[in-house]
């Protein structure tokens, strides 16, 4: 059976800067949360670090070829805040000039730019001292000046600009469980935090609208947890509201709607009094967006909190159970389950209202290369099979009424999996760490073939 996806229907692949670029002291760069991060023992699987990556910024070239070559049209990269501004606040012209060939060589190839202003690699000079980072109300401010200056030198090549990607990791884990940079865990931090960042999307959204041409769009990337109870018990169907509140309702509420729902600051009053929201700050988040760029990997299962036992990050009312057997997880421990990513877009769709493009969707895999023929060939059937599955669950929402536009699969190339390191391997095309060579997996040339075709086959 052949699966049609609607004319226009936007096909890409997605990266992110310290995942990739490496060349971490080149160009003028400043260090960021991510560089210190990395460094401290014990923080990072196997003590990796993004110091080197897969060297993409000095082999942007070929690796742009590679998209080319592979029919993908539209590439979401992001652009380094520290190579950009070195201390967050001073502009570097060595830095944007990299995003300027960057874009420019997109173009030259046919490729369609996708840029994500942050994708968590905050110059390490905004965060000094114990009130820094994006506990401090000024970042929003001075990323709002970011955005400015990104949007009127690279926003007429743009399809959109994107904001922040997956706030909650930042401020969930960045400042929570403390498994992303700062490091920080305190479950107290975590509100100001995200209040901060959905202030840096508003601010960010006001001074890209002021630059950027009409034809420019701008979005924000959440990873919208599709959250189920665990079973039918109310404390356990309280946990997920709750854990859908603080992990969900959090960024769209006040992004879509403009308001705090009055439940998520009643349920974390034990917390935080929420002191730092002011007068007029609902108004500023809510910016109108062109599309909401929605992140998917797995469903969480949300069961009520049980003393002793991890809880889910940011609360202390939820924790996240596995599935059974029945259920296969990835390498990362992720269940696999096609349907949530379904069931995600139409509750976003009848919810919101809102455009939507999945940003991210992608498997690990740990797959080790066999140089004994040539050519060297992976056959990464259980990338093609998520990939399907996946591909199948937008289909099926978008049969159902959900208005999704495109589709950006993670990632191109193996790259820096943040706490977990090099080993866990999420791209198309595998990279020989050592050689730093390039080799298409069979995933990449499957994925060519639906993009070519627009549509599943089989
Ligand atoms: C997402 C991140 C992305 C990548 C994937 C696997 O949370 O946005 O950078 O690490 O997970």
């Amino acid at each position: 059976m052949t699966r049609p996806f609607p004319e226009g229907f936007v096909w890409g692949v997605a990266a992110a800067a310290y995942q990739i670029e490496g060349a971490v002291a080149e160009g003028g760069r400043g260090p960021s949360i991510w560089d210190t991060f990395s460094h401290t023992p014990g923080k990072i699987a196997n003590g990796d670090n993004g110091d080197v990556a897969i060297d993409h910024y000095h082999r942007w070239e070929g690796d742009l070829d590679l998209i080319a070559e592979l029919g993908i049209a539209n590439y979401r990269f992001s652009v380094a805040w520290p190579r950009v501004m070195p201390d967050g606040r001073t502009l570097n012209p060595e830095g944007l000039a990299f995003y300027d060939r960057l874009v420019d060589g997109m173009l030259a190839r046919g490729i369609t730019p996708l840029a994500t202003l942050y994708h968590w690699d905050l110059p390490q000079a905004l965060d000094q001292g114990p009130n820094g980072g994006w506990l401090a109300r000024e970042t929003a401010e001075r990323f709002a000046d970011y955005a400015r200056v990104v949007g009127e030198r690279l926003g007429d090549r743009l399809s959109a600009v994107t904001t922040l990607n997956e706030p909650w990791c930042s401020a969930y884990l960045g400042y929570g469980s403390g498994e992303h940079a700062p490091g920080l865990t305190d479950n107290s931090l975590c509100y100001p935090v995200a209040h901060h960042l959905n202030l840096a999307h508003g601010l960010g959204v006001q001074a890209l609208r002021s630059v950027l041409p009409a034809t420019t769009g701008v979005s924000v990337t959440l990873n919208i947890h599709q959250v189920v109870a665990a079973s039918e018990e109310p404390a356990d169907r309280a946990a997920a509201r709750h854990a859908d509140l603080v992990a969900n309702r959090i960024w769209l509420d006040p992004m879509l709607r403009g308001v705090y729902p009055d439940e998520l600051i009643e349920q974390t009053r034990h917390l935080t009094d929420w002191s730092f929201l002011r007068d007029g700050d609902t108004q500023l988040i809510h910016q109108p967006i062109d599309f909401l760029g929605v992140n998917y990997y797995n469903p969480a299962r949300i069961a009520t909190a049980v003393p002793g036992r991890p809880t889910f990050p940011g609360t202390d009312r939820a924790r996240g159970v596995g599935y059974g057997p029945e259920v296969p997880v990835t390498v990362m421990g992720w269940p696999i389950v096609p349907s949530g990513l379904t069931d995600l877009l139409l509750r976003l769709h009848k919810d919101y209202g809102v455009p939507l493009q999945v940003t991210e969707n992608g498997i690990a895999t740990q797959e080790t290369l066999d140089r004994s023929g040539a050519p060297i060939e992976i056959h990464d059937t259980v990338r093609i099979d998520y990939l399907r599955d996946h591909l199948g669950a937008v289909l099926d929402a978008i049969a159902a009424g959900a208005d999704v536009r495109g589709y950006y699969e993670w990632t191109l190339l193996d790259n820096f999996e943040w706490a977990w390191g090099y080993d866990k391997r999420f791209g198309l095309i595998h990279v020989d760490l050592e050689s730093q060579e390039r080799y298409p997996k069979d995933s990449a040339h499957w994925y060519a073939g639906v993009i070519a075709a627009n549509a599943l086959e089989g």
